[in-house]
């Protein structure tokens, strides 16, 4: 039945393929036991950006008729047949407008990055030129019990993803827009920053009524009650772009400044409640990757232990894309992370959460997916049903919610389709997603964001959604 589908899915250009030796019994390896080299794809990542990206993606998503090469879809279309029959398919109608024209050696190098997108391990011997060979290596989704694991890595993003349509769960919370009471004559601006303590007090950092604090003197961080009264504000002057905010266990307010200037900007800071800086990481001005500098630190989040995580690169196809390490002291310990889009790279780490395991998630939201790493760097996991995510929260019972604010349908900034913005609430140790809130604004594709960017959840699963475009912090209660 399967092989059937996969026919029928994959069109007629197959069917002179079914009369050969199809099926995956002489096969005596599979895609999990390293049967490409890094260099190879590497190679493959060249050649594919230039005979394939412009149909397919250069995410392997697929575009109109294009389908995608990666992904529970195309493993599922693939899955049980032979790096032959791949190989075969690919080269003889591939592309499509000029099939065969490739050379059998970079047909062979675009597959070994196909296989690497989809987090199958690299090894020590290429992938071969010849059918007889590729006809040895079955491809299987999920990897079988036993197969060694040739990187450490190499988890597969299908195996850890319910194939569920992606807007589909229910919303069991009500929306209020308007609950937090600004002092008078303060309008709210922008915000994807915002956190609750242990009081249960409301901490916000809004872009000073505008969308960015440059030149104001207003103070863009405020307190608030758990019934939204405002308390205090302060922090004018200090930041540019106030941008991801955690708040410790001792309640110590954390938030990153993404923007710089002259002698200002691309710093963490630390304050205590009361609004005395305790201490900052980067150098105020000074844009650059660096173990004690950041480019654009977006997120940050500090372990139970004391270990401070921050998450640097905003601007796509700009490097960094890293996580910085720092010990409790804040030293430098590593940091990790390329750009790119194959299994364990990452494409803006826009925001950050550990769950209870103390795994680091990582927003990688320009590859429309959270990445999962140990706190030494070791890649775990990629996770797709979130959504894109530029906020991430992960409560005390390991309930995961995510914020989108982008996802498109057009070609371009955001692009991902078939995917709503709005928050998701699910599992952080399941991957199932339970709950969905769609986001409010009518066209979203329009605009490069809308709805919640930063969020939080309290102590009573309440939750707080910080958005940019709305201007406004909204709180989501249970129904
Ligand atoms: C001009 C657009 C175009 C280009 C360029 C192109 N493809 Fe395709 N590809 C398509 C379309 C359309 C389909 C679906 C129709 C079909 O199956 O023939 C497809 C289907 C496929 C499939 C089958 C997927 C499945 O699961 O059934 C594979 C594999 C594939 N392409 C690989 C490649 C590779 C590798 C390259 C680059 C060497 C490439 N394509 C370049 C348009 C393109």
């Amino acid at each position: 039945m399967r092989r059937g589908g996969w026919i029928g899915a994959a069109g007629a250009g197959v069917l002179a393929l079914a009369a050969g030796d199809l099926w995956a019994q002489d096969a005596t390896k599979t895609v999990w036991d390293g049967v490409y080299t890094e260099a190879q794809a590497e190679r493959g990542h060249v050649a594919y950006g230039q005979s394939c990206a412009n149909c397919h993606g250069q995410q392997l998503a697929g575009t109109g008729e294009a389908k995608p090469l990666a992904g529970p879809e195309f493993l599922s279309n693939w899955s049980g047949l032979t790096m032959a029959d791949l190989f075969d398919r690919t080269r003889t109608t591939m592309p499509l407008d000029r099939p065969a024209t490739l050379s059998r050696d970079a047909y062979a190098d675009v597959l070994a990055y196909v296989l690497k997108f989809n987090g199958f391990p690299a090894g020590g011997t290429e992938l071969a030129r010849r059918s007889e060979m590729l006809a040895t290596i079955r491809i299987e989704a999920e990897r079988p019990a036993g197969a060694a694991d040739a990187t450490g890595a190499g988890k597969l993003a299908a195996a850890n993803e319910p194939v569920v349509a992606p807007n589909s769960q229910p919303n069991p919370y009500v929306a209020d827009a308007g609950f937090l009471k600004l002092p008078a004559g303060r309008t709210m601006g922008s915000s994807s920053a915002v956190a609750v303590d242990s009081r249960g007090h409301i901490w916000i950092a809004e872009r000073c009524g505008a969308n960015n604090c440059a030149g104001s003197a207003l103070d863009p961080i405020l307190e608030f009650d758990a019934k939204g009264n405002f308390i205090k504000a302060f922090g004018a002057g200090l930041l540019l772009f106030p941008h991801g905010m955690f708040i410790d266990a001792k309640d110590h307010i954390w938030l990153t400044d993404g923007h710089s200037e002259p002698g200002k900007g691309a710093q963490v800071f630390e304050f205590d409640n009361t609004g005395k800086v305790l201490r900052t990481l980067g150098k105020a001005g000074v844009s650059a990757e660096g173990p004690d500098t950041f480019a654009e630190p977006n997120a940050v989040v500090v372990a139970p232990n004391g270990m401070i995580f921050v998450a640097d690169g905003h601007t796509p196809g700009k490097a960094p894309a890293r996580i910085v390490k720092f010990d409790a002291a804040g030293k430098f310990l590593k940091q990790w992370g390329v750009r790119g889009a194959a299994a364990g790279e990452l494409e803006v780490p826009h925001t950050l959460a550990l769950d209870s395991r103390g795994r680091l998630f990582v927003g990688d939201r320009w590859n429309n997916r959270i990445s999962i790493f140990d706190q030494e760097g070791r890649f775990l996991q990629t996770w797709s049903q979130f959504g894109r995510p530029s906020g991430l929260y992960i409560d005390r019972n390991d309930v995961l919610y995510v914020a989108d604010s982008e996802s498109r349908e057009p070609q371009g900034y955001g692009y991902h389709p078939g995917w709503k913005r709005g928050i998701r609430v699910g599992s952080a140790r399941t991957g199932e997603v339970t709950a969905y809130i769609p986001d409010t604004e009518p066209n979203p594709d329009k605009g490069a964001t809308s709805g919640a960017e930063g969020i939080w959840v309290d102590s009573k699963g309440v939750i707080y959604g910080a958005q940019v475009l709305q201007k406004s912090v909204v709180r989501y209660t249970r129904k």
